[in-house]
């Protein structure tokens, strides 16, 4: 398989990146509330590389990754943008930890800190950027380097925070970098999805008769669902590790697995071939069932006996989370972030509704395992839609249009300095995913791109902070001299 074949060359990298990076971690005391009474703190880990930096005095730049829904140990050295930037921008990189990932939760484990109500309701977006803010500052102050430019950068979830970073805290980013970021959160339902559009034209253009073996699956999914001794024959058809209850359970399974090689699409590894090269390489089977099970096979049962139905266990070949990372993210899943990712009732889409994650299931299993909870989906009243985005400044949207998330991403520019930049055949994240010898030339562009508009923020944003002292510094004498002159 195309990702097995590429692992040598990446722990090759990311060991040759580690030896020559000199990465130091710390930890820093964190308000667990920024904004209430509550006096406890955490320790926040966040991880430094001066390896590249120019220094405090020559007001080189900050490049500050935002650490999203995992261990930032996942991140660190693996940014392929801030790897090609640092060095052109004598750059100081420094990697942030969100707050209840990693090495920075609260209370010592993610069962206490969201066993808690009062503690798990501090995880929050307005709480993590919070964190984020008071690290640079106190980070800068200590280093002796106010002055210099601070750009934050982020990759989906943490490229929605990146950009919200910009517009909430502007005067500690002088820009930002949203990868993939799907920033334009609805609130309800919209009666069609591109989400789902995306995928049927991903899958569609790869594999005409691939797409429609899969169209017409879900039919034949439930017919045999419904005979007896159904259930049991997917159940050994698909080799699945626990019997299935329902035949929803598989199309859920099955609609999580497209979605994610749509996402995840990439350089090396084309999933989408991978999935139809297989679904339609069978040929011994009228339906095409036999070829979505040795697809589903391969990619989610990799070397094991069988294929766990919970998607989060699959080891290879898609990005993981470590369990704690899972339910912090479910956590915040029910309580703030609604990502809509529903597929209108339309026959021409590659996957119907119901078999699309629906968010109000998500809230049932939060509040079966948290009682209550507070309204969740009000992030557009609180950070504005395209409105407030484009009012904003010096903030680089990249989207990669295979990607289904890129539906909810902002594609155009919206100002001069409100930037989009995208890219015909992108997945997800592809310009902040490591780089590789062998990137097409489309995505080695983008990241140029990308740097020549932060070489340009960094030429305004440095002097001008410069003049601006300056220019306080001349009035304020002024001021004093006129003053005098008067008694
Ligand atoms: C930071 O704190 C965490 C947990 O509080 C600990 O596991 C880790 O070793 C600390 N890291 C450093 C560099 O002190
Ligand atoms: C900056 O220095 C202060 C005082 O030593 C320390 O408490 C704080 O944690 C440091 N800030 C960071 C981001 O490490
Ligand atoms: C159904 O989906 C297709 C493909 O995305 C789209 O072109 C078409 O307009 C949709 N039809 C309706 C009735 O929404
Ligand atoms: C199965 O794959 C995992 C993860 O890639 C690997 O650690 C393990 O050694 C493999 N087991 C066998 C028997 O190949």
């Amino acid at each position: 398989m195309a990702s097995l074949a590429a692992l040598p060359f990446f722990l090759f990298f990311s060991l040759l990146f580690i030896s020559v990076n000199a990465i130091s971690a710390s930890n820093y005391t964190q308000a667990l509330d920024h904004f209430g009474h509550d006096k406890s703190t955490f320790q926040q880990q966040y991880l430094i590389s001066d390896t590249d930096w120019g220094g405090a005095g020559n007001r080189t730049p900050i490049l500050v990754f935002l650490g999203g829904e995992s261990p930032i140990s996942s991140y660190v050295s693996q940014i392929g943008l801030i790897n090609e930037a640092a060095p052109r921008l004598q750059a100081l990189v420094v990697y942030i930890e969100h707050r209840y990932y990693g090495a920075s939760i609260p209370y010592g484990s993610i069962d206490a800190a969201l066993g808690s109500p009062k503690v798990r309701s501090f995880l929050t977006t307005k709480q993590a950027l919070a964190d984020f803010a008071s690290i640079i500052t106190s980070l800068k102050t200590n280093l002796s380097a106010i002055n210099s430019p601070v750009i934050v950068i982020g990759a989906s979830y943490s490229g929605v925070l990146a950009a919200w970073f910009r517009i909430k805290y502007p005067h500690i980013a002088i820009g930002a970098v949203a990868s993939s970021a799907p920033i334009l959160f609805r609130e309800g339902f919209p009666p069609e999805s591109d989400f789902c559009s995306i995928m049927s034209r991903d899958f569609q253009s790869a594999n005409t008769k691939c797409s429609d073996i899969i169209r017409q699956s879900w039919n034949v999914i439930d017919q045999i669902a419904s005979c007896t001794g159904g259930l049991e024959f997917l159940t050994e058809l698909f080799h699945l590790c626990s019997p299935l209850l329902s035949s929803r359970e598989l199309k859920k399974f099955l609609a999580h697995i497209y979605s994610f090689a749509a996402q995840y699409n990439g350089r090396h590894n084309h999933w989408i071939s991978f999935v139809c090269n297989s679904i339609v390489g069978a040929s011994n089977s009228n339906t095409g069932l036999d070829g979505i099970a040795m697809a589903v096979v391969a990619i989610g049962g990799g070397n094991r006996s069988c294929v766990p139905l919970k998607f989060n266990r699959i080891i290879s070949p898609f990005p993981q989370r470590n369990v704690d990372a899972v339910s912090a993210w479910d956590w915040q899943l029910c309580s703030e972030i609604v990502i809509q990712k529903s597929c209108a009732k339309n026959n021409s889409l590659l996957i119907p509704n119901e078999a699309i994650d629906d968010h109000s299931e998500q809230i049932e299993n939060c509040r079966k395992a948290y009682g209550p909870l507070a309204r969740a989906g009000s992030l557009p009243t609180y950070y504005g839609r395209q409105d407030i985005i484009k009012s904003a400044s010096n903030i680089i949207f990249s989207n990669g249009l295979m990607d289904p998330y890129s539906s909810l991403g902002i594609l155009d520019d919206l100002s001069d300095t409100i930037r989009a930049i995208n890219t015909e055949q992108g997945s997800h994240c592809l310009d902040t995913n490591s780089v590789q010898e062998d990137d097409p030339k489309w995505l080695v562009r983008q990241r140029k791109k990308e740097i020549e508009i932060l070489k340009k923020w960094i030429k305004s944003g440095g002097p001008k902070i410069a003049f601006a002292e300056k220019a306080v510094c001349v009035i304020y004498v002024f001021t004093i001299l006129f003053v005098r002159h008067l008694v």
